[in-house]
């Protein structure tokens, strides 16, 4: 915490109004990698989540009713504060989450993209005419802010997936309220203090940290005044979520779990791939909805690939992230690595072999080894359930058609990998794919001018790219009749 530059960005009560909210009592907030508390946090719940609300309702009016170039102004604010204090805010995240310096930092620059990108989009907002069936009647649509968003998001990205949710929000006209996971609060916390400085009017955005997730999700998920309601996490808590939000009949957008499938083909470039495999399942420390979780591999070039991708993975430095030399951090906390660790038991007791890694690591009990496992049959546990840890299971197939059926056999559809070289293929396979990304020969595919994005139980909605607005507009028909002299 002595690093930080800024220390009016370390804040540690919710942010309602456009003020700092104190609460009755307090949680402590704990840095992953030494099991030692950073601070204690207000403990907010359902008394100031419906503060909230009606903050949010308070302003929506005079926010909804400013221009698009003005509502960009202040967003432009914000994403130059993110940029300047990137540093500050990397350092924060890293504490509270455990990822490395250099890969915080690319998150803040990554959270800031989605304000600088919706600045633009919010003004490229079209409505539409249509010919009428009658000469004496004209057509108009509109867009216009849906109203109240309340989010709920969570720990692996602290900061990017407030700001891919609240850039889309703020720039579309809504106002905003957030339950930031209570694992990284003061990621949320930093980020309302730039928002307050950038001159985002009291009320337009809200952060309410506490540890009651059910109590406030109850009130996010049911208030009368929300109008949208959008969430990443697991599948499990958005189909709970989803169905509180059935009571009021918001509209909802989910960005859920998945299993993603990392093929390599017979005629792949081999490098690439082991490159592409090593960012997409070991970024986070493999706690992403699109780290690659099932690593399929032609038999034909199976030995080659398991052996370079092996060699490159020993070479992974686990450590505290802020340590320079380290590459990979640790989980977020010692349940994540006891869930790891039973997958990993549980496969093996079924026939996989640990070709690498596979323990605790003796430094902490939040440190589990980057891991590979070959032996994989696809009904193993470590290739059905959504791992969320550094291990790497592959699973050898015999052709196109056998693991285009393997990979899409799982109620996930959120991201999907492939390398290969043949043309005619990465068409077959893209188009065949049940996923809403697919990475050609790319193993990180996020960005802001891309629609992020799930099928089947992966979620619905997209965030970022010019669809992203469109889960914060309401599409309004004008039919205006009476025009015949
Ligand atoms: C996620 O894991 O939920 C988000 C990952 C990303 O935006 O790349």
């Amino acid at each position: 915490m002595q690093a930080i530059k800024d220390k009016h960005l370390v804040k540690t009560h919710s942010y309602i109004n456009g003020q700092w909210h104190k609460s009755h009592s307090t949680f402590a907030v704990t840095n992953p990698a030494t099991s030692k508390i950073i601070t204690t946090v207000d403990n907010a719940g359902i008394v100031e989540a419906n503060l909230a609300v009606r903050s949010a309702k308070s302003a929506l009016q005079s926010w909804s009713a400013m221009s698009a170039h003005q509502r960009a102004t202040i967003l432009r604010n914000w994403f130059n504060l993110m940029v300047e204090h990137q540093d500050d805010l990397a350092r924060i995240l890293t504490l509270e989450q455990g990822k490395p310096l250099a890969e915080a930092k690319g998150e803040i620059a990554y959270g800031a993209s989605f304000v600088e990108w919706f600045a633009e989009e919010g003004k490229r907002v079209y409505g539409d005419t249509i010919a009428a069936p009658s000469a004496d009647k004209r057509i108009v649509v509109l867009k216009q802010a849906i109203g109240v968003v309340a989010a709920i998001t969570p720990w692996n990205f602290p900061n990017a997936m407030i700001a891919r949710k609240a850039a889309a929000a703020l720039a579309a006209g809504c106002t905003f309220v957030v339950r930031p996971s209570e694992q990284t609060p003061l990621s949320a916390l930093a980020m309302a203090e730039l928002a307050h400085r950038a001159g985002i009017p009291e009320g337009v955005f809200n952060v309410v940290v506490g540890e009651d997730a059910k109590a406030i999700g109850e009130v996010l998920t049911q208030h009368p005044d929300v109008a949208k309601f959008t969430f990443t996490g697991s599948t499990a808590v958005g189909k709970t979520l989803i169905g509180q939000c059935a009571s009021t009949v918001k509209k909802v957008s989910m960005e859920l779990g998945g299993n993603a499938p990392f093929i390599v083909f017979d005629d792949a470039d081999i490098d690439a791939a082991v490159d592409g495999a090593i960012a997409s399942k070991y970024r986070n420390a493999g706690q992403t909805c699109v780290c690659s979780n099932r690593i399929f591999v032609d038999e034909s070039v199976l030995a080659q690939f398991t052996e370079k991708f092996s060699q490159a993975v020993a070479k992974l430095k686990l450590g505290n992230g802020l340590e320079q030399t380290t590459d990979v951090g640790p989980m977020i906390s010692a349940q994540a690595v006891s869930k790891v660790e039973q997958l990993v038991k549980s496969s093996v007791d079924e026939g996989a072999t640990v070709i690498l890694g596979g323990k605790v690591e003796p430094v902490g009990s939040s440190f589990y080894q980057p891991t590979i496992l070959a032996n994989v049959s696809p009904e193993m546990p470590i290739a059905t359930n959504e791992i969320f840890g550094p291990v790497a299971p592959i699973i050898a197939f015999r052709g196109e058609a056998e693991v285009i059926a393997m990979a899409n056999n799982t109620p996930y559809g959120l991201a999907a990998y492939f390398y290969a070289r043949d043309i005619g293929r990465i068409w077959r396979v893209a188009e065949a794919l049940e996923y809403g990304m697919v990475g050609i020969n790319e193993g990180i595919i996020s960005n802001a001018a891309a629609p992020f994005g799930g099928m089947k139980q992966s979620g619905n909605g997209r965030e970022g790219s010019k669809y992203g607005l469109d889960d914060y507009l309401e599409v309004k028909y004008l039919c205006m009749g009476g025009l015949a002299k």
